[in-house]
């Protein structure tokens, strides 16, 4: 395969009829941004059903860590398989599932001794987040931040605050939530410091004065860099100040990784650049390559409730915990590394056409979780959300696959395998798209 290489009108006729007969009967909330079907998959390439090579920069929605089907996580989910498909690990034993809280307590950002519940997504990741720490702190409330996105059942969905579109129809939603301001360095007037200090004091001179006493909340949720929300990396000082302050009132810190851990950011975790350390610790996405997990990890004095607290049937599927394991050897071997070192590369790419194109008003990001927001005035940073959806259809047309995130940026997050060379690619054809957008808001003045 060679990438990208566009041969039909898109949709093509077989990918036409398929998304035809998907109308009838899918439900009608997927987001489709563009009419990928997806044939099959090599590395960072994906073909679709009429032959069209793509080059991906989504991974799935950042999940594909290793690419699609790499030969060895394959291999681990066909040997599994062929053993046992599903036992139920919260019924029974088996060591796959031992084998991966064993690595998970090795590599998680937690200090001291780490235990693993298992589930199959990073919602259901939040829901055992939320569950552990009412029951491990005898509190009631929680504290996230808006823009977060932690997921769409209804206790999630009460922290979750990316998209109206997500909320509206379904409350009330579960109580005792409250939102703060998550500090964005772009759209702050100031110091990184006073930006991550304004969102500090949010939480402690209005939150923890005007709505709940700081002896009621039991955690507090946040992503270490915000994913659905529009790639946006915090201050540092922001961070560490979060864990002061849940340290201080004997709080919870979850940190949820569940789109930024598992070496997206060039390290395992993107709280290592933080030198951040959770009680809570959400995983999912990226951890077994594209098998549905989602575990939560916890220090082991807070994960310790009692025989049928929670559990769930599929949680930690054995043939899940072995594609994960090997993603995790994978990983340490060459694809972290490989995220630092093309994410790097890629970002100076980026920023270097961000002194072409007036409409690129940021280029942010770690590794290979990447954000460009676009503005239509770079003084006012008037957001640029159509011009945004443009350039991902243009991509998508011109072969790569890349989604929006937050109300107008691009997220770069390709599968970690990413060479230099479809780096490059990818720049090249983000500058065409970008020249074609440009140049039709012109056209229109
Ligand atoms: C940070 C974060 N948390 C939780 C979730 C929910 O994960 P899932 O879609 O696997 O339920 C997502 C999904 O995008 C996410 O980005």
């Amino acid at each position: 395969m060679e990438a990208p290489e566009i041969k039909t009108p898109l949709p093509g006729p077989k990918a036409r009829a398929i998304i035809e007969r998907d109308a009838h009967v899918v439900s009608p909330s997927y987001t489709r941004d563009y009419p990928l079907v997806i044939a099959r998959g090599h590395g960072a390439l994906v073909e679709d059903v009429d032959g069209n090579v793509f080059l991906d920069c989504a991974a799935g929605i950042a999940v594909n860590s290793t690419g699609v089907s790499h030969p060895d996580v394959v291999k681990a989910i066909a040997d599994q398989a062929a053993k046992f498909i599903h036992m139920s690990g919260t019924d029974f034993y088996y060591e796959p599932q031992v084998r991966l809280a064993e690595e998970l307590s090795a590599i998680v950002p937690i200090d001291g001794d780490v235990r693993s519940f298992f589930g199959n997504s990073g919602t259901e990741a939040t829901e055992a987040a939320l569950k552990l720490a009412r029951y491990s702190t005898k509190r009631p409330n929680v504290i996230a931040f808006l823009g977060s996105f932690h997921g769409r059942s209804l206790g999630a969905l009460a922290l979750t605050s990316s998209k109206v579109v997500q909320r509206r129809g379904f409350g009330p939603l579960m109580p005792g939530v409250y939102h703060a301001p998550y500090p964005d360095p772009y759209r702050f007037n100031g110091s990184a410091d006073a930006c991550a200090e304004a969102s500090l004091s949010f939480i402690r001179d209005q939150i923890f004065v005007n709505l709940t006493a700081p002896d009621e909340v039991a955690a507090i949720v946040v992503e270490p860099i915000q994913g659905e929300g529009g790639y946006i990396t915090p201050p540092k000082a922001f961070l560490q100040g979060l864990r002061e302050l849940t340290r201080q009132h004997g709080i919870l810190l979850v940190l949820d990784e569940v789109q930024s851990g598992m070496g997206r950011t060039g390290r395992m975790f993107a709280s290592e650049h933080f030198e951040l350390r959770g009680d809570v610790v959400n995983i999912a996405k990226g951890i077994a390559s594209g098998l549905p997990l989602g575990v939560t990890c916890a220090r082991r004095d807070v994960m310790s409730w009692p025989p049928g607290a929670h559990a769930s049937t599929f949680g930690g599927n054995p043939v899940a915990c072995a594609a994960a394991l090997t993603t995790i050897r994978l990983l340490k071997e060459q694809y972290v590394r490989n995220a630092e070192v093309v994410g790097e590369h890629l970002m100076n790419g980026l920023r270097a056409l961000a002194d072409k194109h007036a409409l690129i008003g940021d280029v942010r990001g770690i590794g290979l979780m990447i954000g460009v927001e676009l503005v239509r005035d770079r003084r006012t940073k008037e957001r640029a959300p159509d011009e945004r959806n443009a350039v991902i259809q243009s991509m998508f047309r011109r072969g790569v696959l890349i989604l929006g995130a937050g109300r107008n940026a691009i997220r770069f997050a390709p599968p970690l395998v990413l060479t230099i060379e479809q780096a490059d690619a990818a720049l090249r054809i983000f500058d065409a798209a970008m020249a074609e957008v440009a140049h039709t808001v012109t056209a229109n003045r």
